[in-house]
């Protein structure tokens, strides 16, 4: 960079020495340039030092730059994260549509809010109620579909979920699929509705693999169909995991429990007057028969044949000792109660039927009542929903 000025000094050195007779007009000249090129020099550190000001800053700015880069992915994670959910929100609120389009008789109230806190509070409401008057509790008959539900959408498309009806439980139960020996536990709703529930939840490793999607849960058991077996009924206590009781559940394990739901072949189901077993009897016709168990020692207390096909029955559940029979069509129709058997005999089904649920997606693999909130918790095409059902007092004249 300086060998220009190397070069102009060396030649005004020359000129010194080969002509030392030059006047001092020569001398004054050389002064001159003298200090032109330290004028020079001193402008070109000058620019040095700026050249390095600018580097510097030139560095400064690109991590400036990389790290709004990093921000702005980060920005873009969560924007797509946003869109995900919206568009999730966004087919279901279609499906809803879809439903009010296609107009049902009674019209339910659809209600597609994920979060249900206040859920609890009610519960404990309703409780203290249902406490003071026991008596009277089981006079009431479903008479319609309130309002639905949806919680979720995870697991297989078929399976079962169910809360522990009993006093002062909030545990939530997950069973996908329709067999397999793992079950999942939550401490309550709220923590199954959260995105990363399968880390939040408890795996329950039972002690033999269940079948179906007939189970049930009451006071910390776990009642099921042994997978591999016709009829064998098992009690397993939850928190231990260890099988408390079995037993053989007579007649059972021949014929599907349903027609369109056919890998549940004992269905198990708890109300307001304890534990049932539903099976469906080839030698009676394909009919439904429902069993009273005692679910302490899992023994039969009594068995009713019902009038109540297994063809075309998707589900069933009981209300009050009363069975409803879910009915649907094969190819995935609207899912309506068309069959009741009360096993008090008081319910004069006809004028009642048929009850319709609002159509959702395209068929229930499961549906489970719980006798304290009145809600059904169905498994609809993988979706997890929850339908209030509407109830009167039976007229016991
Ligand atoms: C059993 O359930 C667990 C937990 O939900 C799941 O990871 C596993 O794939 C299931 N197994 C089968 C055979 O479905
Ligand atoms: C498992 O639970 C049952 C019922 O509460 C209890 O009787 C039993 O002692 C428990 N077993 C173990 C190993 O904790």
């Amino acid at each position: 960079m300086y060998t220009w000025q190397l070069m102009l000094v060396a030649s005004f050195l020359a000129l010194e020495t080969g002509l030392s007779h030059r006047s001092t007009q020569d001398m004054s000249m050389l002064q001159y340039y003298d200090r032109r090129i330290a004028h020079l020099e001193d402008r070109l550190t000058k620019y040095d030092q700026t050249i390095q000001a600018y580097e510097q800053k030139l560095y400064d700015l690109s991590k400036e730059m990389r790290s709004h880069m990093d921000r702005l992915n980060v920005y873009k994670l969560e924007l797509r994260n946003q869109v995900d959910s919206i568009a999730m929100r966004m087919d279901r609120a279609e499906r809803d549509i879809e439903y009010l389009e296609n107009n049902s008789p009674s019209q339910p109230h659809v209600d597609i809010d994920d979060r249900i806190l206040e859920r609890q509070v009610k519960d404990a409401l309703q409780e203290t109620r249902r406490k003071l008057n026991l008596k009277t509790d089981c006079s009431a008959i479903m008479t319609s579909v309130k309002s639905l539900k949806i919680v979720k959408k995870a697991g297989d498309v078929q399976g079962a979920w169910l809360r522990d009806p009993s006093k002062g439980s909030t545990k939530v139960y997950f069973f996908s699929g329709t067999s397999n020996s793992t079950m999942l536990e939550f401490t309550s709703l709220q923590a199954f509705t959260e995105d990363n529930y399968f880390q939040a939840a408890r795996k329950v490793y039972l002690p033999f693999p269940w079948q179906g999607t007939g189970h049930a849960v009451n006071n910390g058991f776990v009642y099921y169909h042994k997978a591999g077996t016709a009829n064998e009924i098992v009690k397993v206590h939850i928190r231990n995991q260890t099988a408390s009781d079995t037993m053989l559940l007579q007649g059972a394990g021949r014929l599907p429990a349903y027609s369109l739901m056919p890998q549940t072949f004992i269905q198990l189901a708890v109300d307001e007057l304890g534990l049932w077993a539903i099976h469906a009897d080839p030698d009676f016709g394909g009919k439904l028969v429902v069993t009273k168990l005692d679910r302490t020692r899992l023994e039969v207390e009594h068995t009713w044949d019902t009038p109540c096909k297994s063809k075309d029955a998707e589900v069933a559940f009981l209300v009050c000792g009363t069975l409803h029979v879910v009915y649907n069509t094969p190819y995935s129709g609207r899912s309506s109660v068309q069959c009741l058997f009360d096993i008090h005999d008081t319910i004069h089904s006809r004028e009642m039927l048929p009850i319709f649920f609002p159509k959702r997606y395209t068929s229930h693999s499961s549906m489970h009542y719980h006798p304290k909130d009145k809600q059904i918790y169905a498994w609809d095409d993988g979706y997890q929903t929850i339908y209030k059902v509407d109830t009167r007092r039976k007229n016991t004249s």
